[in-house]
């Protein structure tokens, strides 16, 4: 099926802050986590229909440590601490992919870093 892009800076941002300056992004920017604990990224998708959808995030992670984060659909975690390891720098984007069941109609999906040292850079969300 086709997937929808939803960036990440048009989505709710909390501890963090749409930034621009590292390459490779679509749309107009990505989103910096502050690093800290709990800083997150709420997207509003829609499914067409219920059931079993692939989410896909891309982000960098510039250092060479995992910058994890829980991913919730609905409030509901369904991949906690999942890994966001080092790319290499800042400019060199990869992604990530979780499977989860989707509602009909509006979802919500949250990416929440679970350690001090925050997310990755976030670039955007597929569904
Ligand atoms: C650098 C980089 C940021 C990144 C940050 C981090 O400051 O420029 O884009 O978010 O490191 O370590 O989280
Ligand atoms: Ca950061």
């Amino acid at each position: 099926a086709a997937t929808t892009r939803y960036e990440a800076e048009a989505a709710t941002i909390t501890q963090g802050v749409a930034e621009s300056n590292h390459a490779g992004y679509s749309g107009t920017g990505f989103v910096n986590y502050d690093n800290v604990a709990g800083s997150s990224v709420q997207w509003s998708v829609t499914a067409a229909a219920a059931g079993s959808a692939t989410l896909t995030i891309r982000f960098s992670n510039g250092t060479t440590t995992n910058r994890p984060m829980d991913i919730a659909v609905n409030g509901t975690t369904v991949a906690a601490a999942s890994a966001f390891n080092g790319t290499g720098n800042w400019d060199t984007w990869q992604s990530k992919t979780i499977t989860a069941a989707l509602n009909a109609g509006t979802n919500t999906i949250r990416a929440t870093a679970t350690t001090a040292n925050g997310g990755p850079n976030v670039d955007w969300l597929e569904v």
